[in-house]
């Protein structure tokens, strides 16, 4: 008889995940009613809809505010699986998610509008947005006042004023610049297959470069050398033995946020897949055609090279916003910040009242990830929640002590009510500052491996290999923002495995 049961066990199993992933995707599809928030209660004003924003919406009781998100972006957008879209491994719609979507499952209803901020006046509390929707032809510029705004903004690409930078590479940040890469590199390969061309040429055309060693530069190496193997190479074969990955990296070795183990795992794996590290190699120049470059060399001499590229993409970090810069710039505490908004424990922007600031854009004194955004995006959404309840419980504490007096029969009952309302108000009131809990760093480097720091007992477990893949990956899906997505993802996946990549060029 167990061993009959032992048997359907699985089936359990499986009729729990349908039923997990059935309620998911009801849940998504048939949000419940909304309500109009109250015009008398604060305007709080979002800026973004990436990791810190969408993190702060999640969470935030809309009732007690009238809010209003701005983004240019419509969607937020999973970054981690960012890398996997250059080759088509994922189609780009399965790690976007509407904002729309997730705006209509508040309880109150939230405006959004496409628009971009291009600067924000602390004196009078208004954002100016411009709206620069192609439908219309022509620039809309107004303004929105807030109460209360948080600056979610993220951050731009690093170029560090590098000669041809932006005029002829690619950056790895958004969705359009995955298309753009997966476009090019289709672009690269059909080329060099095409009759004539001579030998220099191909080997120039499959000659793919990526500057910046961090954990952009690594995941997108890797993920270019799986597509060539996986792929290209059974496809093309007359290639096969051109196509080359190179990674510049300026500092002494790649994924420097990583531990030492980590770091020689990664590129130990990185040579037997043939890609080329290229450490202590910082890039200086960028033509249409060639990448130069100075190498330090052991004797402290340095040497110039330039090599021919058909595809460079740029992955050197991260920059402030104009939007973030402007503002730094008209608050007198933010003059010696450089790297974003100045901000104190409680996420407050330093020399403001009613400006917060998460994610890329803050200085918290952390790394600009997706895991410190959106654990501040959280944080703040407690904050805010704490705020509003705070006001009603003070509000009602007003109204029964001034009704004390006019019922002098009820006064014990009353006394106790109040009572039991201060109680939860000095509760709410003692509000821990933010403290980030790190979860680890997960980093994809080809050839179904990956590199995990994760946080172990207080301590630190670092791993590599097959196994780690499969962490990575399921610690990814279940990242990911809905079950949609989810799904989408996992279908990909399988596609990719049993079909290959779609190589066909958009
Ligand atoms: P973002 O997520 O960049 O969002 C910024 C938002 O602001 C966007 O919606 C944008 O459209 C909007 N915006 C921009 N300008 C304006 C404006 N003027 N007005 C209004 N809105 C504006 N981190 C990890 O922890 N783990 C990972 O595995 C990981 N992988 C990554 C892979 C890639 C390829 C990249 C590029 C980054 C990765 N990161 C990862 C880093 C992570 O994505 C960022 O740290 C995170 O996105 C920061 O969140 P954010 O909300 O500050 O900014
Ligand atoms: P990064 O700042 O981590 O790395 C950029 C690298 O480019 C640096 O190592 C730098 O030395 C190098 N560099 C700068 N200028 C150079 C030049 N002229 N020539 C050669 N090399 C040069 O940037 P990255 O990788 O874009 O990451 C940004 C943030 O996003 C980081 O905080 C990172 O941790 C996070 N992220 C995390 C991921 C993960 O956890 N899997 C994946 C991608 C990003």
């Amino acid at each position: 008889r167990k061993l009959r049961w032992l048997w359907r066990a699985p089936l359990f199993v499986s009729l729990a995940g349908i039923a997990y992933v059935g309620w998911g995707v009801y849940e998504e599809r048939n949000p419940g009613p909304q309500v109009e928030p109250d015009p008398s209660k604060k305007t709080l004003v979002v800026l973004g809809t990436g990791w810190g924003s969408v993190s702060l919406l999640k969470k935030l009781d809309t009732e007690h505010y009238n809010v209003i998100v701005i983004s240019p972006r419509n969607y937020f957008l999973f970054t981690p699986l960012l890398p996997s879209c250059t080759t088509g491994l994922i189609e780009h719609r399965s790690i976007m998610e509407p904002i729309r979507t997730i705006l209509r499952h508040k309880k109150a209803n939230v405006k959004f509008y496409e628009a971009e901020a291009s600067s924000v006046d602390p004196e009078r509390k208004v954002v100016r947005v411009l709206d620069t929707s192609e439908i219309r032809g022509d620039v809309v510029e107004t303004e929105i006042p807030y109460d209360m705004l948080v600056v979610g903004v993220g951050a731009e690409n690093a170029t560090f004023g590098i000669p041809g930078v932006r005029e002829h590479t690619c950056f790895l940040k958004e969705i359009g610049d995955a298309q753009r890469i997966r476009k090019k590199i289709m672009d690269c390969v059909e080329t060099a297959a095409f009759k004539g061309q001579s030998q220099e040429e191909i080997d120039r055309l499959l000659h793919m470069v990526v500057v910046g060693g961090g954990p952009t530069g690594v995941e997108f190496a890797g993920e270019l050398q799986d597509f060539f193997e996986e792929d290209i190479k059974k496809l093309i074969p007359d290639i096969a033995d051109r196509f080359r990955v190179t990674l510049i990296e300026a500092l002494p070795n790649v994924l420097p946020s990583f531990s030492k183990q980590l770091i020689e795992y990664t590129e130990s794996t990185f040579k037997e897949e043939k890609i080329d590290i290229m450490t202590k190699t910082m890039v200086k120049r960028v033509t249409e055609k060639t990448v130069e470059a100075e190498i330090s060399k052991p004797d402290g001499t340095r040497e110039k090279i330039t090599l021919p590229y058909g595809l460079l993409v740029w992955a050197t970090g991260n920059a402030v916003r104009p939007v973030v810069k402007d503002l730094m710039e008209r608050i007198p505490a933010q003059k010696d910040s450089r790297r974003g908004l100045a901000v104190n424990e409680y996420l407050v922007v330093q020399g403001t009242r009613d400006i917060w600031a998460v994610g890329d854009c803050a200085v918290a004194g952390y790394a600009p990830t997706a895991q410190v955004a959106s654990q501040e995006g959280n944080f703040l959404a407690g904050l805010f929640n704490n705020m509003a309840r705070t006001e009603v419980l003070e509000q009602r504490v007003r109204e029964l002590s001034g009704s004390l007096n006019l019922a002098p029969g009820n006064a014990a009952e009353i006394s106790k009510e109040i009572e039991e309302h201060e109680r939860q108000l000095r509760r709410i009131k003692d509000i821990k500052p933010f403290h980030y809990s790190h979860q680890g760093s997960l980093a994809y480097i080809g050839s179904e491996k990956a590199v995990a720091d994760v946080s172990w007992f207080n301590g630190n477990l670092a791993s590599g290999g097959s196994l780690t893949f499969l962490f990575w990956r399921s610690a990814y899906l279940s990242m990911c923002f809905s079950t949609r997505n989810r799904l989408l993802v996992i279908n990909d996946w399988v596609k990719s495995k049993l079909f290959g990549r779609d190589v066909s060029r958009e």
